[in-house]
């Protein structure tokens, strides 16, 4: 036999050898599975179904990728479809989102936004910018927001280091501003050099003492910073009202626990409320509290349930003086996003923003304070049209937080809870951040700004206004169940909110 014939036997031999081998493994971990399976009795499916039972678990886990991928229609996936992030992933990148052919949305879902074109639009040369809102007249610092779109409240440790780096730059390049979310100031909030809004959750991390309540010290210092233009006190947030913050164990790193003064690899887990503010007067003390020692603008996240609470603030506020009352409501809708909730609170606690919005709105008009308290709206108003329904119900600013973390690569693979997010942005394993260059992202997280004021000014031309935050009501028409069509103001005049009076009355 030559070389070349002993070689190739030689080589048969072996992978033969190797797959006989291969198989007895194979056979043998099946037996292993199946015994396994057949004498455990914590898992039904996979005792009377042993081993097959098994790809019943990877099947579901493979499901959720397929759906996404395969099956799932455009308009269908929740908490956001192919559509809209399909939008804002063009916008990120700078692409063309022009689509051919025609809407693949249906129109006649009721609720569907129909906003209402005017003959002759404004000419694109007549339009004008949005006038910056100010807020905090009566604070040494009054902060003017020009950007109609900004970067909601998500705290370092929710969110990566390049995810919050990405985001301050792309907060710079776009001039908007970013919210730290409620886990405390990090060096990476302040390292683009963006307008920050410092949000004070209930545990107060970043500027807590040793009890936990307000360190005023603390307080003043970090307000000093020039960077730091509001202080938003954080009541509730959509995804979970009536609970405090969650950071899992997992994410509870060296950095992040040293951020918050709290223990490393230890779940971080808020009060569920302020305990110094257990009703409307003792909101209002510390909302004076913190912008007195502080100087700047402040105001309150919440989400609207109970609604008459609002109208014992305002009676407060009329009693005290105006300039007692909170600079902003940001208003988060029950729909809202989080990094962790529990699925009940999430599903099923807080009013839309849909009936939320206009809402709060009228209360605030009917007392006389809607020029004094600014509405920042937050809630899946990630698209243009959103945006502009927004602005039409009443908003003064808009806040999102996941259209900016799609705008930096998150798939929606629904693992912010795990440390596992496989596009780094909730992560804080350095093997999956890789792809996440702050570099790349932060011009991709200003172009979606930049995408957003054009097409929201696009939408306003074609109405005939000429500009964002000059759209009204009447400017939209909301699709109802016998296929008409009614304008907003029409639809809400019907159904604004009670008077404390007819609420009482209408509560017997
Ligand atoms: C990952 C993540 C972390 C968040 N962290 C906070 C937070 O620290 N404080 C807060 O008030 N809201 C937090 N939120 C809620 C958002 O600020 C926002 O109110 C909500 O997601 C609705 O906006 P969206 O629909 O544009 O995402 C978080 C949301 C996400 C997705």
């Amino acid at each position: 036999m030559d070389f070349l014939t002993r070689f190739t036997v030689g080589g048969i031999d072996f992978l033969s050898t190797l797959f006989v081998f291969l198989v007895g493994i194979g056979a043998l971990a099946i037996i292993i599975m199946f015994f396994s399976d057949v004498t455990q009795s914590r898992d039904a499916v996979r005792h009377n179904y042993p081993v097959v039972g098994r790809f019943r678990d990877l099947f579901t886990r493979l499901g959720e990728f397929f759906r996404q991928y395969f099956f799932a229609l455009d308009r269908e996936e929740m908490p956001f479809n192919r559509a809209e992030r399909d939008w804002i992933y063009k916008s990120a990148k700078g692409r063309n989102n022009t689509l051919p052919f025609g809407s693949t949305r249906n129109l006649n879902l009721v609720g569907t936004p129909i906003f209402i074109n005017c003959a002759f639009p404004r000419l694109d040369e007549d339009a004008s910018d949005p006038p910056p809102v100010e807020f905090g007249p009566y604070t040494p610092n009054p902060y003017r927001v020009s950007s109609i779109i900004n970067i909601s409240a998500m705290s370092y440790g929710a969110l990566s280091k390049p995810a919050v780096q990405s985001l301050s730059h792309g907060a710079r390049l776009a001039g908007c501003y970013l919210n730290t979310g409620e886990g405390g100031l990090a060096s990476y909030h302040l390292e683009g050099g963006c307008d920050v809004v410092f949000q004070m959750g209930t545990a107060k991390y970043g500027v807590r003492n040793k009890n936990g309540g307000l360190d005023d010290a603390k307080l003043a210092a970090l307000a000093s910073n020039p960077q730091i233009k509001m202080i938003e006190v954080k009541l509730a947030q959509g995804a979970k009202p009536g609970k405090g913050g969650i950071l899992p164990a997992v994410k509870v790193t060296r950095e992040v626990a040293k951020i918050r003064g709290i223990p490393t690899g230890k779940a971080s887990i808020s009060p569920n409320r302020h305990p110094e503010i257990d009703n409307v007067e003792e909101l209002l003390d510390f909302i004076n509290h913190v912008r007195a020692v502080s100087k700047l603008p402040t105001g309150f996240k919440t989400v609207l349930g109970a609604y008459g609470w609002i109208d014992k603030l305002c009676d407060a506020i009329e009693t005290r003086g105006i300039e007692t009352a909170p600079d902003f409501i940001t208003l988060d809708g029950g729909d809202g996003g989080t990094g962790a909730a529990p699925m009940s609170l999430m599903d099923n606690v807080g009013l839309p923003l849909k009936q939320s919005l206009p809402m709060l709105a009228d209360i605030l008009e009917r007392r006389g304070l809607r020029s004094r308290i600014r509405i920042i709206a937050s809630g899946k108003l990630v698209t243009p049209a959103e945006v502009a329904w927004a602005y039409c119900a009443g908003a003064d600013v808009i806040n999102t937080a996941r259209g900016f973390m799609f705008s930096i690569g998150c798939i929606q693979a629904l693992r912010c809870h795990t440390n596992k997010c496989p596009t780094g942005v909730t992560t804080h394993k350095k093997s999956l951040q890789g792809g996440l260059d702050p570099k790349v992202k932060a011009p991709r997280a200003a172009s979606y700004v930049e995408k957003m004021r054009k097409d929201v000014a696009m939408i306003a031309h074609s109405c005939g206004a000429a500009h964002a935050r000059n759209l009204k009501r009447y400017h939209v028409r909301i699709q109802q169940e016998d296929g008409t069509s009614v304008p907003l103001d029409e639809l809400l005049a019907h159904r604004r909110p009670l008077a404390p009076g007819e609420y009482d009355r209408a509560k017997g």
